[in-house]
């Protein structure tokens, strides 16, 4: 059968398999996740770039693996440890992508906020949300319908047994400090969280009790919002990130922590996880060479050279005429030596490494029951306590 074989071959032949010893007990028949492109596996280009397929004879750079990254997300490295395939997009529909171990709805791009007119996607929570209970709705009806499609469906069990996972928040606050001011974001992050809430809650009725929630990355670290906003060295840290997005990631998380402990107080049932993703990528850009990495700022595809290797106006694999003369943003020699791929996200080395770290176990609370340990980790950076 001829069922996405082609794609997850190529997948497979441009990523080498390595495993990852897992310290954690990670192991569940199915997995949901929703997001932005931090774990978008091809929702975007699917459902809004190239809705049938990128176009022929263009090449689009993030193909074939149709991700943020030069190889694997974070995702697919915990997708790889469960020893389960990578996940479908859902909005990936065309040549009959199998669903039976879970469907991604997460898409570049999106937001918590509801998308309006002026959004870059239009998948937001919300409409992911919807999109999952149109999905576990459909499946259920066609599998009444035909057990034999349990080979391509989640089976009804897979829904309250599986795996829901969450990365998204980040587009908002980069969203929000485009128009506000660093006191009107963190004031905002409230609003953000409410509905992320609301989110998660929904699903919960419908069934989901395993939540693992990813927290916001180190935001103020990416080259372009440093290229953006960094420019006077008095808003830069010691690390060379801007403090006003790190400050702002670091807030939004405490209250993500907050809502992950109430939910978990609120709903007994529910198994709650929550993953400081904050601190292992501040950390590793930190303690880069401890890791092996050469540069924890500089892009590895873009333009300009150091220290960023970014410009705003010319986007990874893109070639333009830049004041007369044609310039391309390449990749690098060996992305191996990048923690960031291309301004806005992590390489596959990065999210390989933040994977290992996630499924070390020292970077999760879990379960988030009031008796559980406090998170030694989160706000473990001093520099972005506020007051
Ligand atoms: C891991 O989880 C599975 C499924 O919930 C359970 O059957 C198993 O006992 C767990 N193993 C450990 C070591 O906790
Ligand atoms: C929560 O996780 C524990 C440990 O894996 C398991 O025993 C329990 O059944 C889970 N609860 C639910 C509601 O899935
Ligand atoms: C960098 O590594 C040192 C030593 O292991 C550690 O104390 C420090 O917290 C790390 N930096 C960050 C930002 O995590
Ligand atoms: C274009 O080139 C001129 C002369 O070298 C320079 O002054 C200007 O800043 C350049 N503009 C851009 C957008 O790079
Ligand atoms: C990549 O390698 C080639 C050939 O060794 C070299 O000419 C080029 O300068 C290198 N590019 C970068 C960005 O290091
Ligand atoms: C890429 O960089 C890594 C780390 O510096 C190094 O171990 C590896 O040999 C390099 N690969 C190539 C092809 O140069
Ligand atoms: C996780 O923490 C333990 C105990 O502190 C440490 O021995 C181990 O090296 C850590 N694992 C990773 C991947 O950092």
């Amino acid at each position: 059968m001829a069922l996405r074989s082609y794609p997850l071959q190529i997948l497979a032949l441009i990523f080498s398999y390595s495993s990852i010893i897992s310290s954690l007990n990670f192991s569940y028949p199915a997995v949901f996740n929703f997001g932005d492109s931090n774990s978008d596996t091809g929702g975007l280009v699917a459902g809004v770039a190239f809705p049938l397929g990128p176009p022929t004879g263009q090449t689009y750079f993030h193909e074939p693996s149709a991700r943020f990254c030069d190889g694997r997300l974070i995702i697919d490295f915990l997708m790889d440890a469960m020893d389960r395939p990578f996940l479908n997009p859902y909005l990936d529909s065309v040549g009959a992508p199998n669903f039976q171990e879970g469907c991604n709805f997460a898409t570049g791009g999106s937001t918590v906020l509801p998308a309006n007119a002026a959004s870059t996607c239009p998948f937001s929570f919300n409409i992911q949300v919807a999109q999952f209970i149109r999905f576990k709705a459909r499946v259920l009806e066609l599998l009444a319908k035909d057990r034999e499609l349990e080979h391509y469906l989640p089976s009804e069990d897979y829904f309250k047994q599986g795996l829901y996972m969450f990365d998204m928040g980040q587009n908002d606050l980069d969203g929000a400090f485009k128009s506000k001011s660093e006191d009107q974001v963190l004031a905002f992050i409230p609003t953000i969280l409410s509905l992320f809430g609301t989110g998660i809650q929904i699903l919960y009725n419908e069934g989901a009790r395993n939540l693992w929630i990813h927290n916001t990355g180190p935001l103020g670290c990416l080259p372009r919002i440093i290229a953006n906003f960094g420019k006077e060295s008095s808003k830069l840290d010691q690390l060379g990130c801007v403090k006003s997005h790190n400050k702002a990631a670091n807030l939004f998380n405490q209250k993500l922590h907050d809502l992950c402990r109430m939910f978990q107080e609120q709903f007994p049932e529910a198994n709650v996880t929550y993953v400081d993703i904050f601190s292992i990528k501040l950390d590793l850009i930190s303690n880069f060479s401890q890791y092996g990495f050469k540069e924890p700022l500089a892009a590895c595809c873009g333009y300009g050279g150091p220290p960023l290797n970014f410009d705003s106006r010319i986007a990874c694999g893109q070639t333009k005429n830049l004041n007369g003369s044609i310039v391309t943003a390449n990749p690098c020699n060996n992305t191996t030596e990048h923690v960031n791929w291309d301004g806005n996200h992590y390489t596959e080395a990065a999210n390989k490494h933040i994977s290992e770290q996630i499924l070390a176990g020292n970077y999760t609370n879990y379960p988030m029951s009031e008796s559980a340990k406090i998170n030694q980790y989160i706000c473990s950076s001093d520099n972005y306590s506020h007051d």
